[in-house]
């Protein structure tokens, strides 16, 4: 059994049903209070969540906002072990103590809403269940009433929600006061050093939460709406997704919470033989920096020739999969306006698909497929099918989607006939993009997801749903107006971006500055840091997104690069201050090797890594790429240095990174010989 909380005030321990996490960290009550649910949390006995009110306003029956009383309380426990496809951790715990609560309204129509609470060690989650009953057939949700009455003005990352375009902002780093509503993950800081992640888990056939302010630092759920202005339309599922938060005494300590993972549904694809993490290059930087086009015509990237000389480089360096944007008819059209100009089956003339895709098999390459949909979805969705089926006839095993489009640009015929328009994030997107993953899955295709719904765990569920991009990528080094991004991004994205799950940021530069193309853009940081992003974020799709013939400039990246592994066996945080610098370790899943990466924004540090993570038992060789004495992102970002030493899990290790800088070590067990020529 559970253990119970202590209640907190005077009214009977029954009245208020409580429970702790499996090591009595965290605990969730509940009450009704004048009529209302409300439910609160605290950790360690201090409060995080004050007491919250929970319910609906609906929209085409009574509201379910009470006057409510507990009609039944169910505690259960779960404690299992599970093996993910791929991961950032082979092996996780899924260990919680859960509170069920039927509520009933006190007046007719009398209905039930039921609310599940898991409490784990390293969070809660909670979510509503929608039981049949009369009336409740089927209905429109008007608006969540969950509220969160945090306890103070936490220091906060996020991006504002409601954007022209989507997710492809800078983090804000603001006390929450200064928030209006918010994207999910919000990750805060409390002036006691606790730090919250808020979330969702599972968001399947429901619309996205955002979080609004609605009072000092009270925030309300606020679900992205439907074009007619209705949130949620509830019919088939039953269950909301969860609503989640991670708690922590170390921001590195929300990256190693398999929280979100824990609350998806298992795995539903029996066969798995097919889904593998990889690496891609491609047809795609280029295009990015202007030195071809997307369009038909003399500067065409994806031609035969161009493609096989990408695929060439990929069969030459053990790359997986070879990404072609372009190949299809429409893109000498206003696509950027929309999507309805694209084919998905007809390729243009310099580009012989067949020949391509077999020109890869032969050389044990795939070619990877592209689906940009420019947003025009009910379009596409009259393609998928048999663009799928093409691919899969072609020995496509990865699709990489976009859906490049603003606002509520998104088109789709309403109820009345008339033409609707809905955001990337709405139910009516949360349902295409599970179609597609589920087609794609009967294809066996994995999927790479650029500008769709932002990743909620469910590759747990699919584990064909590999990356998405859902943030600011690689392509704004190229043209934002920034001139590149900041150092400090990528040192704030573990703790924000990719706490909601794999990105596909493209890394691998190993050119940073293209002065010929684009004087005016550069990538701020140096040779080593960029080396660093495979590790400090995680993706089993990653690319090498530079141009084959740069790659020839800098052979000793480009080894690290090829070598480093996409599927780990585990995965710890050495040292992680939000925004300023992480070190994390991973373990090869496949081989007895670990990989540390290291990354700072633009201040040099010096951190202290100790190799307790490494085996015992065991000698390595740490194959070591550091920032230079001179380098610094702004003028010597290729002063690298690579060495080798012997190291043990005793071994202290110091980083010294330089201003936008960073490390990685590869750690092999040592043979006799390296023993002998290094010790
Ligand atoms: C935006 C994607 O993020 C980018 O990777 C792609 O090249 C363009 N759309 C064109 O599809």
């Amino acid at each position: 059994m559970p253990a119970a909380a202590q209640p907190a005030d005077d009214a009977p321990a029954s009245e208020r049903p409580a429970v702790a996490s499996p090591s009595a960290i965290n605990t969730v009550q509940v009450e009704i209070d004048g009529g209302v649910p409300m439910y609160r949390i605290a950790r360690l006995g201090e409060p995080v969540v004050e007491p919250s009110p929970l319910g609906f306003l609906l929209e085409d029956a009574p509201d379910l906002d009470g006057p409510f009383a507990i009609t039944a309380v169910d505690t259960s426990s779960f404690d299992n072990t599970w093996e993910q496809v791929w991961g950032e951790k082979r092996f996780i715990r899924n260990h919680y103590n859960e509170l069920r609560i039927t509520l009933t309204e006190q007046e007719a129509p009398g209905r039930d809403l039921v609310v599940t609470f898991r409490v784990y060690d390293d969070g809660v989650g909670f979510r509503y269940e929608f039981p049949e009953q009369e009336g409740m057939e089927q209905f429109r949700i008007a608006d969540e009433l969950t509220e969160f009455r945090l306890t103070g003005d936490h220091e906060s990352w996020y991006i504002d929600a409601y954007q022209w375009n989507r997710f492809e902002y800078y983090f804000e780093n603001t006390p929450l006061s200064e928030a209006d509503t918010v994207h999910t993950p919000l990750t805060m800081r409390t002036d006691d050093d606790l730090y919250i992640s808020m979330h969702e888990a599972a968001l399947v056939d429901f619309s996205t939460m955002t979080l609004e302010r609605t009072d000092s630092t009270t925030l309300k759920s606020n679900l992205m709406p439907w074009g007619e202005g209705d949130r949620v339309r509830v019919q088939d599922t039953r269950v909301s997704p969860w609503r989640t938060l991670q708690l922590a005494d170390a921001p590195g300590d929300l990256i190693t919470s398999y929280l979100i993972l824990n609350l998806n549904e298992p795995n539903k694809i029996e066969d798995t033989s097919w889904i593998k993490p990889a690496k891609y290059n491609g047809i795609w930087w280029e295009m990015h920096l202007d030195k071809s086009t997307w369009s038909p015509g003399e500067d065409l990237g994806a031609t035969t020739e161009n493609a096989k000389r990408y695929i060439d480089f990929a069969a030459e360096h053990g790359l997986e999969h070879t990404l072609v944007e372009g190949w299809n008819v429409g893109w000498d059209e206003e696509w950027y306006d929309s999507g309805k100009v694209f084919s998905f089956t007809e390729s243009v003339d310099a580009f012989d698909l067949e020949e391509v895709a077999q020109y890869a098999r032969d050389n044990d390459v795939r070619l990877m497929g592209h689906h940009e949909t420019s947003a025009g979805v009910l379009h596409y969705e009259e393609q998928m099918e048999d663009a799928f089926q093409l691919y899969e006839d072609l020995g496509v095993r990865a699709v990489k989607m976009g859906y490049v489009g603003h606002d509520t640009e998104i088109e789709r015929p309403g109820e009345d006939g008339e033409t609707q328009y809905e955001w990337h994030h709405g139910q009516f997107m949360v349902n295409h993009h599970q179609e597609v993953t589920e087609l794609a899955a009967e294809h066996q295709i994995m999927l790479n997801v650029h500008e769709g719904v932002k990743d909620t765990g469910l590759r747990r569920t699919y584990p064909n749903l590999m990356t998405r991009e859902v943030a600011m990528g690689r392509e704004y080094d190229a043209w934002g107006g920034a001139g590149g991004h900041p150092p400090e991004y990528t040192a704030r994205l573990p703790f924000t971006r990719s706490l909601a799950g794999p990105f596909d940021y493209t890394p691998g530069m190993v050119d940073l500055h293209f002065d010929e193309h684009k004087p005016d853009n550069r990538i701020k940081s140096t040779l080593a840091k960029e080396m660093a992003l495979y590790i400090t974020i995680y993706s089993p799709l990653h690319m090498l997104a530079d141009l084959p013939e740069n790659y020839e400039e800098r052979p000793e990246a480009l080894q690290f690069m090829t070598q480093v592994p996409t599927d780990w066996h585990d995965t710890e945080v050495l040292n992680a201050s939000i925004g300023n610098y992480i070190t994390m370790a991973r373990q090869d899943r496949n081989s007895d090797d670990w990989y540390l990466g290291s990354i700072t924004d633009e201040t040099g540090r010096v951190l202290s890594a100790p190799l307790s993570f490494l085996d015992a038992e065991t000698r390595y060789v740490a194959e070591i790429y550091r920032d230079g004495t001179d380098a610094h992102w702004e003028d010597a970002p290729y002063d690298m240095v690579t060495e080798e030493r012997l190291v043990d899990n005793t071994t202290d290790l110091t980083l010294r990174l330089a201003a936008g800088g960073g490390q990685v070590i590869r750690f092999r067990p040592a043979t006799e010989e390296d023993v002998a020529r290094l010790e």
